[in-house]
């Protein structure tokens, strides 16, 4: 089965996911014992954005309401499209 591949460039870490899988990053994230703060799982709180530094994601049913910066994604609301590189 092919795999998606999450890589931590500041934490030298690779995960890798089932191509079926569509759960949040965020819970990939936790789930893989990866320390990331979080608080309402909704995209209001910003508290959970990561960098991306490489690939796609999609946002699930509803867009982030938090401020972002250029480059910065709301991992509590997406799921991984392809391989990713990201910084926590
Ligand atoms: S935990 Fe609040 S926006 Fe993700």
């Amino acid at each position: 089965m092919k795999k998606k591949c999450i890589l931590i460039i500041n934490r030298n870490k690779k995960i890798y996911v089932n191509t079926k899988n569509c759960i949040s990053l965020l819970s990939i994230l936790l789930l893989n014992q990866i320390n990331i703060d979080y608080q309402c799982k909704k995209g209001y709180c910003g508290t959970c954005k990561v960098v991306l530094i490489k690939g796609k994601i999609l946002y699930q049913s509803f867009s982030p309401l938090a401020f972002l910066k250029p480059g910065e994604i709301l991992s509590c609301c997406c799921i991984v499209e392809h391989n990713i590189e990201i910084k926590i």
